[in-house]
């Protein structure tokens, strides 16, 4: 079972190079953010609580992210492996994934740091929309659809763009990587299983460099 965390800041192409990984190497994506969106939407407890705690850029509780992927890993027992995305975020949530992974007999191969200057992530952001109906990435300038107003992959013409792209909200998320994630990367560094990749590079591009830590893809 191959396992990696994409780590980097906010709009530095996690979401992306994970949908592409799960496609090539047969992955299943574990975004918290996904999650959260997820339970805001639903209006579940958890959804209730992560929904200001989102829009304001902060981080929703250890606790409730580890749940959320302490079940997910239950719940895809089988799959051939994981691409952690988003997670973890704190010092805290770092050890309790390994923690995780021990239990189950697991083992992380990889951290994949993708680095972006600051002004490229505002840049990137506040492009960003998606399907509403398939939830397809795309960009105002990088990546529009390929027929205006119709999405490549389920042909919807409905698009959304997150309450939390805005550029006050992206400078709390950037201030809390600083502050809280970035700091986890010695954790990994001692393990000796990080690795740099140029997230300024197009998103082929970044997908080949990954592609070259990661080795053949599976066959799926
Ligand atoms: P989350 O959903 O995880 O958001 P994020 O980390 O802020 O990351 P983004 O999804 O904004 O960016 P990304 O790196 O995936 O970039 P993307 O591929 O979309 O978290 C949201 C919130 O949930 C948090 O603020 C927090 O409140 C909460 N949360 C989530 N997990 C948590 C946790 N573990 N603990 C506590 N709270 C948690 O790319 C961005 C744009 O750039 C796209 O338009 C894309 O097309 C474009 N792009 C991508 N790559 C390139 C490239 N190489 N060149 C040009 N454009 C590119």
């Amino acid at each position: 079972m191959k396992l990696l965390i994409l780590l980097g800041p906010p709009g530095a192409g996690k979401g992306t190079q994970a949908q592409l990984l799960m496609t090539k190497h047969g992955l299943i994506q574990l975004s918290t953010g996904d999650m959260l969106r997820a339970a805001v939407k639903a209006g579940s407890d958890v959804g209730r609580e992560a929904d200001a705690i989102m829009k304001s850029g902060g981080l929703v509780s250890d606790e409730i992210v580890t749940k959320l992927i302490s079940d997910r890993l239950d719940d895809e027992a089988h799959a051939p492996g994981f691409i952690f995305d988003g997670y973890p975020r704190t010092q805290a949530q770092a050890e309790a994934l390994d923690a995780l992974l021990s239990a189950r007999g697991l083992k992380l191969d990889h951290v994949i740091e993708l680095e972006v200057d600051e002004d490229a992530l505002v840049d990137r952001i506040s492009g960003r929309f998606t399907c509403a109906t398939c939830n397809e990435g795309y960009h105002d300038r990088y990546k529009l659809p390929k027929v205006a107003g119709t999405c490549d992959v389920c042909g919807s013409h409905e698009f959304k763009r997150r309450p939390d792209d805005n550029a006050e909200t992206v400078r709390t998320r950037l201030a809390e990587y600083r502050a809280k994630t970035a700091p986890i990367l010695p954790h990994y560094e001692a393990q000796g299983i990080v690795a740099r990749v140029d997230g300024m590079a197009d998103i082929d591009v970044v997908t080949e460099s990954i592609d070259r830590i990661l080795g053949e893809p599976a066959t799926v």
